[in-house]
């Protein structure tokens, strides 16, 4: 048995593989007004500080919604909005810039403080503020004219680069300048997107207010294609108008080659970190990249069959496989990959002249089991067999007999296997021999 690992050197140790993936790749960080009037900032923006020592190029991008309805208010004016999205008069306009102008003062100094209680503290953050959002009026659209309501036109990328290449935070808002000279108000979500998609960055990440995207089961998906997300978008439940728009945010940033857009609640204490350093993170990530998948493996995947493998050989549930073995072997495997680790394997070794195969090593990860994992692999390995034309199929098992069973397998004897097979079949493991017929 392996002695017991610290948890912090286990946590540490498994999110090494993300430091090392993080650094030096661009994230555009997305949050609500909201996030900058809570007494939770401090630790958001300590997190952000976390992030930017360990390499990561980053954007921010506040909203100022409530800060601006407060500004309203306190001029007695109720705000307007058409949809969602707001009607910018002469009044709205005075009231955006004050809130913009008020946020960004506050993230200016609490980003200012570094990383206080630590060694780097007050290894103050250059904060990278200006007019790199291009706006064009949103116009007239159904009759209604938004006025100093605008849409992103063009972002400077190249400027915004410049600063992040100094080591700058850059920090965003929801105002953008046309070229006649006018300020424009514009949601940052688009804002956040447009970011993203100019400056090909590598994540954009969304700060959830609400606690997060739910399917039409009520459960919180962890991986979306951009479809799948606009199929939730479009299905006419009420996701809440936060979720909403920054739904619609990944998915442009999808669609416009941002490989992955991941959405968090806010509110759960450390969710940016939790979902940028743990495999499965804790969000839902919106992304047209295959994040899992099943393939041939490779002399690469050995080391991750190995890990698989070796602690049910401990437990006598597998039979042991050497290294070099696996590498001898290595062309019979087939795997499933999850961002880089090989969480399942099952490997397949064919005798053509009996048209029988022999299925072995059909391993989940624990973490991912009754996930219909399993079956995946067992149909593809059914599949393999179909095009080489081997008709049945058999597996030696000493623990997971029912699992076959329930699966078309039957019982059978050791003069049911090929005779090139018999002489290896260790009679002191006793194993279970079932057969399946293919046809
Ligand atoms: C057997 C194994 C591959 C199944 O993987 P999986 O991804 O969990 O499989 P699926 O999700 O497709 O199926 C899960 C179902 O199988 C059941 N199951 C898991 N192990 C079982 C076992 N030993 N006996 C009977 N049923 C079992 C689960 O309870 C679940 O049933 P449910 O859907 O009714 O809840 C996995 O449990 C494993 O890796 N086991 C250890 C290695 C092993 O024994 N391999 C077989 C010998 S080569």
């Amino acid at each position: 048995m392996s002695p017991k690992i610290d948890p912090f050197v286990q946590h540490f140790r498994a999110s090494a593989p993300y430091i090392h993936a993080h650094r030096g790749r661009t994230f555009v960080i997305m949050f609500g007004g909201e996030a900058v009037a809570s007494k939770d900032l401090r630790t958001l923006l300590y997190d952000v500080a976390l992030l930017h020592s360990l390499g990561v190029r980053i954007v921010l991008v506040a909203g100022a919604r409530p800060q601006i309805d407060e500004a309203l208010a306190r001029r007695a004016v109720a705000p307007r909005f058409e949809g969602d999205l707001r009607v910018t008069d002469d009044v709205a306009l005075q009231c955006v810039k004050e809130a913009v102008g008020a946020t960004r003062v506050e993230l200016e100094a609490l980003l200012s403080m570094g990383l206080p209680n630590s060694p780097m503290a007050g290894a103050r953050l250059q904060v990278a503020t200006g007019n790199f959002v291009m706006a064009q009026p949103v116009g007239v659209v159904d009759g209604v004219d938004y006025q100093h309501t605008g849409k992103p036109r063009r972002v400077d990328a190249d400027a915004i680069r410049q600063r992040l290449d100094d080591g700058a935070v850059v920090v965003l808002t929801p105002i953008g300048y046309s070229a006649t000279g006018e300020a424009f108000n514009i949601s940052s979500h688009d804002v956040a997107a447009a970011a993203a998609k100019a400056l090909g960055a590598d994540k954009l990440i969304g700060l959830l207010e609400e606690e997060g995207v739910l399917d039409a089961e009520g459960l919180p998906p962890s991986q979306l294609t951009p479809h799948e997300a606009e199929h939730i978008l479009r299905s006419g439940r009420d996701l809440g108008h936060d979720v909403e728009r920054h739904l619609a945010a990944a998915i442009e940033a999808c669609r416009g080659g941002v490989p992955r857009a991941h959405l968090v609640a806010r509110q759960s204490e450390g969710s940016l970190l939790r979902e940028l350093f743990t495999r499965d993170g804790i969000g839902t990530m919106v992304t047209s990249e295959t994040f899992e998948g099943v393939h041939p493996a490779t002399q690469g995947d050995i080391g991750g069959i190995l890990a698989l493998i070796e602690p049910l050989e401990e437990q006598g549930v597998l039979v042991r496989r050497s290294r070099e073995m696996l590498e001898n072997d290595i062309d019979r495997f087939t795997v499933i990959e999850r961002d880089g680790m090989v969480v399942a394997c099952a490997a397949l070794y064919a005798y053509p002249d009996d048209s029988i195969a022999e299925l072995a090593c059909l391993v989940v990860h624990p973490d991912y089991r009754t996930s219909g994992r399993g079956d995946q692999l067992l149909h593809y390995i059914e599949r393999q067999c179909h095009a080489q034309g081997l008709r049945r199929l058999f597996v030696l098992t000493t623990q997971t007999s029912h699992w076959f069973r329930e699966r078309g397998f039957d019982n059978c004897d050791l003069s049911d296997v090929p005779e090139a097979r018999r002489p290896l079949y260790d009679q002191g493991r006793r194993s279970k021999i079932l057969l399946k017929p293919l046809d």
